[in-house]
């Protein structure tokens, strides 16, 4: 493999310029691409993993008015908190650029200068739906109707995110504008557009019969949906005050895509940081692997690929292993509801401890279903599975090593190995080349699994030879008791190995644990040759630590989540949940005060006090109790509408109070002879009116 060097441009989506960054990304997107693009450095490839922030679009500019300041203040906001988060967490980005960049507008310009001077784009004048009250075209974002697909009220002009169907905003019925609600009317419009029609013959050639065995079903099953639904042409402008000026005389207000300047971004990231850009984009032998979500496969697979195809100078994508959505604690994360777990917050809440989250994401990685994040699992997970088999076998071993062998790497004594130890060995190379198999699938939770597996053999072997027995006492009492002379190298032949394969286990974690990998080199003072040594190739080697050298103290890897941390993530969210639900709320009605009404009206009314003495429910009737009141005078049937509220037995006791001189009616065939008084809370909840102690049934209320 390392003999082999290839190229590699990974790509991980930008991610907007609008918000912070939360865990949805991260498994998304941004972790498997680093895990991939570490893995791919380690086998000595050339890499070059490039991301950014997407600055451009409507929903900064709706940012920006509703915090009352410019897109280009709202971008570097968030520019800063994105970068930072990702870097934290350890995504290695060789270059994290922004779509605002100068080196993005010249590219973004060129390419559809070039698609332009080629004469490749169609030009149409149409009406278009427009916003009179904000005077602006709509993106089509920001129009919102009903999905003629499915019937969803909520469809967005792009995309019905209930049936997942891609729509045109003339599609939708009832079109109406999120920012105003109004209904829109049509103005005519001049824009530019990418035929895909056009190229649906070459898409169906190029994905559905060359990328049918090596793309994700999930990519791939949402490709052929769209090429098979027919395709459209696709308009790359949009009339809006931020974004890339089209660069055409008379194209005034006027600005690229979002979706057609984003994806260029990956090429002007490449520009920025290497003179050489065109052998990353431009030279066939380049493996460029974009990783992304679900919701970014069609402009990934589709559009930005037509449009590389459109100019001609460039690669197209081998991969695109999209990966599905991640929930949290069972529901969409989702911005605007902060339901979500933020990077930044994180990072406060659980310093230091960026490589469980990632082992979280990592184990539990959305790849081909939507996935749900818990914070229970992430306990879970980090207790039974990081501490107990992964920390508990490193401790262990630097704990035996420490007491046992001075700290130092003891000898190994292949004298004395017997069969456990070379089958160890064995199976940790078939696990390495089970995992480059499942990573070069971008099937890399299983990879991390057989990582795990790799962790398991260290503590089955150190339980098995249970070197603190051999070692019951580290007295020796001289070279010529041979006995406890064999022990003693037993124990040092045991520790050897575990020491070796801890820090093999190193190799084999850094692409998904690089903070930890890390901290074991430290453990073994060779911190200082990393890089040489988290090598693929050297996985497997068991001379990686030399004999006699020192190991530090025991640090633990990984410590317990408590309980109580869990508790107060999960309380938190509650009240992000409480805080949208009350901010959302729909207004709440006050009825109005009834028309006033005279004293003799009033008195007019017979109110008593009484006891409910039999309860049963109305057959036939929900909401209908039958009940029997004792007035002490006399008892009377009455019946009350709180069968949802209370059941028969809770109520038998009860006081009450009755207007008693209300004409009888019937209900159900049975006739009620008064009305129980009852208030009713904001939530609906009825309650019975009555006095504050025991009254004697009977007594007249006024
Ligand atoms: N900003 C987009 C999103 O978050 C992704 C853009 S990816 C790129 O959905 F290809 F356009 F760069
Ligand atoms: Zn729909």
């Amino acid at each position: 493999m390392s003999n082999n060097p290839q190229r590699y441009l990974i790509t991980a989506a930008l991610p907007y310029a609008n918000g912070p960054i939360h865990i949805g990304h991260l498994a998304g997107c941004h972790l498997p691409a680093d895990i991939y693009a570490r893995f791919r450095r380690m086998q000595n490839h050339e890499v070059l993993f490039i991301c950014g922030t997407d600055e451009h679009g409507v929903p900064i500019t709706l940012a920006a008015r509703k915090e009352n300041t410019t897109p280009q203040a709202v971008a570097d906001k968030y520019h800063e908190i994105i970068d930072k988060a990702l870097y934290k967490f350890g995504i290695s980005f060789d270059n994290f650029s922004r779509t605002t960049s100068e080196v993005h507008r010249e590219t973004a310009t060129d390419f559809f200068l070039d698609l332009y001077n080629k004469n490749l784009f169609e030009e149409k004048t149409e009406e278009q739906f427009y916003d009179e009250d904000n005077k602006q075209f709509l993106a089509d974002r920001y129009i919102m109707g009903t999905c003629p697909k499915c019937g969803n009220d909520r469809a967005y002009g792009d995309q019905c995110e209930k049936c997942g169907s891609t729509l045109n905003p003339r599609d939708l019925i009832n079109p109406h504008s999120t920012i105003s609600s109004k209904p829109l009317v049509m103005k005519a419009t001049k824009h530019w557009y990418i035929p895909l029609d056009k190229y649906e013959g070459w898409l169906r050639e190029w994905i559905l019969v060359g990328h049918k065995d090596d793309w994700k079903t999930n990519v791939y099953g949402q490709c052929k949906s769209w090429i098979d639904g027919g395709l459209q042409p696709r308009a790359v402008t949009r009339d809006l005050d931020w974004g890339v000026p089209v660069p055409l005389p008379n194209a005034e207000g006027k600005v690229l895509y979002v979706w057609f300047d984003a994806p260029i971004g990956y090429i002007s990231a490449t520009k920025e940081i290497t003179p050489d850009w065109k052998k990353f984009w431009c030279d066939e032998k380049t493996h460029l692997v974009h990783f992304l979500g679900k919701d970014n496969i069609v402009f990934h697979c589709i559009i930005f690929p037509t449009m590389l195809k459109m100019h001609g100078d460039y690669i197209l994508p081998e991969n695109v292993p999209a990966n599905e959505f991640l929930n949290l604690e069972g529901d969409k994360i989702s911005t605007s509801r902060n339901w979500a777990v933020w990077l930044h917050e994180y990072l406060e809440e659980f310093p230091e401890q960026q490589d469980v989250l990632r082992y979280v994401l990592a184990a539990n990685a959305p790849e081909t279903k939507d996935n749900d994040f818990t914070w229970k699992d992430f306990q879970d997970r980090c207790n039974s599975e990081l501490v107990s088999v992964l920390g508990n076998f490193f401790n262990r071993t630097i704990v035996l090593s420490q007491k046992f062998c001075g700290s130092k790497i003891p000898k190994r004594h292949d004298d004395l190995a017997t069969e456990t130890e070379k089958n160890m060995w064995l199976e940790f190379n078939a696990i390495k080349k089970r995992m480059e198999e499942s990573m070069s699938q971008y099937r890399l939770r299983e990879a991390l699994a057989e990582m795990m597996n790799a962790a398991r053999l260290g503590n089955k072997y150190l339980t098995e030879q249970e070197p603190w027995k051999k070692a019951k006492d580290d007295v020796y009492v001289g070279e010529n008791d041979f006995e406890q002379l064999q022990n003693k190298y037993r124990v040092e032949n045991c520790l050897h190995h575990c020491l070796q394969l801890s820090a093999n286990l190193a190799i084999l974690m850094y692409p998904f644990m690089p903070f930890t990998a890390k901290k074991i080199l430290l453990h073994f003072n060779i911190s200082k040759r990393a890089n040489e040594l988290l090598k693929w190739e050297n996985a497997g080697r068991m001379d990686l630590l030399s004999v006699g050298y020192p190991i530090n103290n025991p640090v633990l890897l990984f410590r317990k989540i408590e309980d109580e941390e869990i508790q107060l993530q999960v309380e938190k969210l509650k009240v992000s949940k409480a805080n949208y639900l009350a901010a959302n709320a729909p207004a709440k009605v006050v009825e109005p005060i009834k028309p006033e009404i005279t004293f003799d009206d009033f008195a007019k009314m017979d109110l008593r006090i009484g006891t409910i003495v039999e309860a049963e429910k109305v057959p036939k009737a929900d909401k209908l109790m039958k009940l029997t009141v004792d007035l002490g005078f006399e008892k009377r049937t009455v019946v009350s509408g709180i069968a949802l509220h209370y059941k028969p037995e809770e109520i038998i006791g009860q006081q009450v109070t009755l207007l008693c001189n209300l004409a009888p009616r019937k209900m159900k065939g049975i006739e009620s002879q008064g009305m129980i008084l009852m208030a009713e809370d904001a939530d609906g909840k009825l309650k019975f009116m009555m006095p504050n102690s025991k009254t004697e049934n009977g007594s007249g209320v006024s």
